[in-house]
């Protein structure tokens, strides 16, 4: 029925969508338009792996109903490279061989691009701050803070 059609744009492209309206959008991403950028961790909004972009800013896509992002802008870590550019979040965490397994990494740089898109020059401590709610099992937050450090310049 049209009760289960959800209007949005994804990575620039408009969607008409037949899901139940409670369907988390990370099922629907990753199931519906094989975009497998998010990641299912914990599905409990608590890990940060299935972050995307709606409007800009960040939001954890396993504990967000399909039909809260009507009408929106929802851009995933497939759609943040420009052309044949990465985003330079992207860039900074390959410059800083940020990863061990990879599975954080997609909230992490999602998570400093959202920041970035509040505040262009963010502190240490706001970076900080920011990506305090991302869970990386290997311990590489080391190297994850200086990729965002490299990415806020
Ligand atoms: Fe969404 Fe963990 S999978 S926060």
């Amino acid at each position: 029925s049209d009760d289960h059609t959800v209007r949005l744009t994804v990575n620039g492209e408009e969607r008409r969508l037949s899901v139940a309206p409670s369907t988390p959008l990370l099922y629907v991403l990753r199931n519906d338009l094989s975009l497998n950028g998010p990641k299912f961790g914990c599905g409990l909004g608590e890990c940060g792996a299935c972050m995307v972009l709606v409007d800009g800013r960040a939001a954890r896509a396993c504990v967000l109903p399909t039909k809260a992002v009507a009408g929106l802008t929802v851009t995933t870590l497939e759609g943040l490279a420009d052309g044949n550019h990465l985003d330079p979040v992207q860039q900074a965490f390959i410059d800083e061989q940020a990863a061990q397994c990879g599975y954080c990494l997609n909230g992490m740089i999602m998570t400093v691009r959202s920041l970035l898109n509040e505040n262009p020059t963010p502190t240490h401590e706001q970076l900080v701050a920011a990506l305090d709610h991302n869970l990386c099992r290997c311990g590489t937050h080391v190297e994850i803070l200086a990729a965002a450090c490299r990415a806020a310049g």
